[in-house]
């Protein structure tokens, strides 16, 4: 019987495809740097960690699996997943098609790529299709490159659609899927060739650890990424393997958690008159609505507000008592953020704009906290 999501994740350590001589309801952390080549029995045999190790190939193993995928590499943080697919597609040269709304991080990375190897970089709305198409037409494309939903403008990216573009153009297509995560939407399935994903957030769950992962389609690149992760040493270590891993049984039930609480803070907020506009896709007036519920099976729990200007987005921020001023989403803890000060901080102010997104922009992650106490406490705010 092939398992269900929710069950293969409970069980990870059995799933992992890796024996554990013992059983344990946790895979055991081999937090080692070597291993003996001559005492070991089995049929892989372990060197060097920065190569392999067998705490991270169960991880690895389970991304690869869940995420429909040929192989994994999981590293030490998620802009290293990115960074190891840049440098595993890329060369000096080449041309890659990014959504314009993109984590700060990622654009600040292919700002270094551009300057220092040589890498065209075109950036795109990927909604409005004769705009990509143009690019495609005019420039000889090796990689497309988007999250969905976007961070933080939260558009939906039809991933079907660009997945059959690239291929029709024979054209690599991967997907930051961050914020949706393999439990909710399923880049590979839609046709993507690689799926890459800061665990930091909702897949550990726990705010506990920095990591990240990079799942390829084929085996052929799953032989690369895998080849590149080790010659730069961009693989994660298994102590922070296993804390990854201790999140993972409960992503499924967290994300519908974290859906649900964000949907009614959502609605709330959307009456409010001190919020000029509202953008969360899983509200009925969001323009995309109809696409995100086709493609995702959860919506991630981030919403993303305008104030009227951003002494009073400054001041609300300050004047919440549960809701911390922080980076990142997808922890426990509900926490704000404004996007062009902190995550997105590399961009202009008038490459912000363009993507809407200004300094009375909020980034909320609503957390698992009691829905009540979250509703008093931003309306508090908001008086
Ligand atoms: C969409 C997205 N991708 C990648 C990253 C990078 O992940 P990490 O912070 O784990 O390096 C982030 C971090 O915020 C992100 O939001």
């Amino acid at each position: 019987m092939k398992k269900k999501l929710e069950t293969l994740l409970a069980h990870i350590a059995e799933n992992g495809q890796i024996n554990d001589p013992y059983s344990g309801s946790h895979f055991p952390i081999y937090q080692t740097a070597t291993f003996d080549l001559k005492k070991q029995k089995l049929d892989k045999v372990y060197d060097y960690t920065r190569t392999d190790n067998p705490t991270r190939d169960v991880l690895e193993n389970v991304f690869s699996e869940v995420c429909g995928g040929a192989g994994c590499v999981c590293t030490h943080t998620g802009i290293a997943a990115v960074a190891l697919l840049f440098e595993t597609v890329l060369k000096s040269g080449s041309n890659i098609l990014v959504e314009k709304d993109c984590y700060g991080g990622t654009y600040r990375l292919l700002g270094i790529y551009q300057k220092k190897y040589n890498i065209h970089v075109h950036y795109a709305d990927f909604t409005q299709k004769k705009q990509i198409e143009k690019i495609f037409q005019e420039n000889s494309i090796d990689l497309v490159f988007c999250e969905s939903p976007t961070n933080p403008g939260l558009k939906i990216i039809d991933l079907k659609y660009i997945a059959d573009l690239s291929k029709s153009h024979k054209t690599l297509f991967a997907v930051d899927n961050s914020l949706a995560t393999f439990v909710s939407q399923r880049p590979i399935i839609f046709g993507a060739d690689f799926e890459v994903f800061s665990t930091t957030k909702y897949v550990s769950g726990h705010g506990s650890v920095i990591a990240g992962a990079l799942v390829a389609r084929d085996k052929n690149w799953a032989e690369k990424i895998h080849y590149f992760a080790n010659a730069g040493g961009r693989s994660q270590n298994p102590l922070d393997v296993f804390f990854i891993m201790i999140g993972i049984p409960t992503l499924f039930i967290r994300m519908k958690a974290h859906e649900q609480k964000a949907l009614s803070i959502a609605k709330f907020l959307e009456k409010r008159t001190e919020v000029t506009r509202i953008r969360f896709p899983g509200l009925k007036t969001h323009p995309q609505y109809k696409l995100a519920k086709n493609q995702m099976d959860f919506i991630p729990g981030v919403l993303t507000i305008d104030m009227e200007s951003e002494e009073l987005a400054e001041k609300f921020i300050a004047k919440t008592k549960i809701f911390g001023e922080k980076a990142s989403f997808g922890s426990p803890d509900s926490r704000m953020e404004i996007p062009s000060k902190i995550s997105h901080a590399s961009y202009s102010e008038d490459e912000l704009k363009t993507i809407g997104i200004g300094k009375s922009t909020i980034r909320l992650s609503i957390g698992l906290e009691n829905l009540d106490d979250l509703i008093v406490d931003l309306e508090q705010a908001l008086a």
